[in-house]
């Protein structure tokens, strides 16, 4: 992929400069309040950044919450680390806004309302992204973890402003990219379900790694093109031919499996598993099949649980997140599953990267490009 675009590091100054900040603020909400701050934290040093080069910064971004549809979350949450105004207008830009914008001083911050609750923005309407663009004299992408969405405020608003990636975007791109020439021995580990989004990253892997450990939902499907009885377990929507896959000789698959049958929990081979059975976690033989793979691996790339962490199906890939963390390779990591185990575990630090991302990391890994990054690359130049 060839990067044209430049970062806001590579700005000397952005003096009285309007900067539309697109961030992902898109974080889960309990009760009112974010329960899990990663990606935002993450992103502080780019406001800090434009604040010393003296931007008026406009954060723009998107929440999608059972709870709520207003950023006033996020505004509440971002209070207690900056001076900033929250100016909630449902259409995201109005007169109100552009009052806003208007009386913005050097190093001021504005947050404005839910993209989402805009038609124009999932739309990638020309006239919402012109609206958004009119706010500023400057675009930048710090939301490298919705830059898959071809939206207007990811893919619309930088055809009009000369446009820079922010620090952790660029910190996203560069450290992916390093999974397309990893340090060898290399072992990818795929978890979570759905080989509808995976299955390009699966084939492309496989001509990259040593090995591709295949857990979660995603080896029902596997076991099941084996011709094995996967009982009443997750598989994929659509049924894939996975004959290349399960041949390849790199491809690993768990070895025992939990199985939950009315209330019993058991572990089983796969080919033990009956009609009633629902497959639900990696079994103990997996894990050490896996550890003796991150250990003699120098580089892993990790996304996915290895069970059904949500009902408590948890331990494995508990385990698997520490023997990463222990085990010296250099190790990249993301997903929201993923993340939610790590920061249980408070062991974010423990590895070479954590990604920001979930849908936006298997489709840059898959791709080695997303829409935002096109986008940068086609923006005007300042
Ligand atoms: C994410 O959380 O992965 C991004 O914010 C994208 O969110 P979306 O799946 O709602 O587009």
């Amino acid at each position: 992929m060839e990067i044209k675009y430049k970062t806001i590091e590579e700005v000397g100054s952005f003096e009285g400069k309007r900067i539309l900040l697109r961030l992902d603020v898109n974080v889960p909400v309990k009760d009112g309040r974010i329960i899990e701050d990663f990606r935002l934290k993450k992103s502080f040093t780019t406001i800090n950044l434009l604040r010393e080069k003296k931007a008026k910064i406009i954060i723009i971004g998107h929440l999608e919450s059972k709870e709520t549809k207003s950023l006033e979350v996020v505004y509440r949450y971002l209070k207690n680390y900056f001076a900033v105004t929250f100016v909630p207008s449902p259409l995201v830009v109005d007169d109100t806004v552009k009052h806003a914008v208007e009386d913005l001083e050097e190093g001021e911050i504005i947050l404005l309302e839910n993209l989402r609750q805009n038609p124009g923005e999932m739309a990638n309407s020309v006239d919402f992204a012109k609206e958004l663009a009119s706010l500023a004299d400057v675009y930048v992408n710090e939301g490298f973890s919705v830059s898959h969405r071809n939206h207007a405020s990811i893919v619309g608003v930088p055809m009009y402003l000369p446009s820079y990636s922010g620090i952790l975007f660029q910190e996203e791109v560069v450290k992916l990219s390093q999974c397309f020439t990893p340090a060898k021995p290399f072992t990818f580990i795929l978890g979570g379900a759905k080989f509808d989004t995976k299955l390009p990253l699966v084939k492309k892997f496989l001509t990259i790694a040593d090995h591709v450990y295949i857990g979660g939902a995603l080896a029902n499907d596997c076991y099941k093109q084996k011709g094995l009885n996967v009982g009443v377990s997750l598989l994929s929507t659509t049924a894939f031919d996975l004959k290349d896959i399960i041949e390849d000789s790199k491809t690993v698959l768990p070895s025992d499996v939990v199985v939950k049958n009315g209330e019993e929990i058991s572990v089983k081979l796969p080919s033990e598993v009956s009609d009633q059975d629902k497959i639900l976690d990696a079994g103990p033989k997996s894990v050490e099949d896996l550890r003796k793979l991150v250990n003699e691996s120098k580089f892993v790339l990790w996304n996915g649980p290895l069970g059904n962490y949500e009902n408590g199906f948890k331990q494995p890939t508990i385990e698997l997140a520490k023997m990463i963390a222990e085990s010296g390779a250099q190790a990249v990591l993301g997903g929201g599953d993923t993340l939610a185990v790590i920061s249980e575990l408070q062991i974010e630090d423990k590895f070479y990267f954590v990604s920001s991302a979930g849908g936006a990391m298997l489709d840059f890994l898959a791709n080695e490009t997303l829409p935002g990054i096109e986008a940068l690359n086609k923006a005007p130049k300042a």
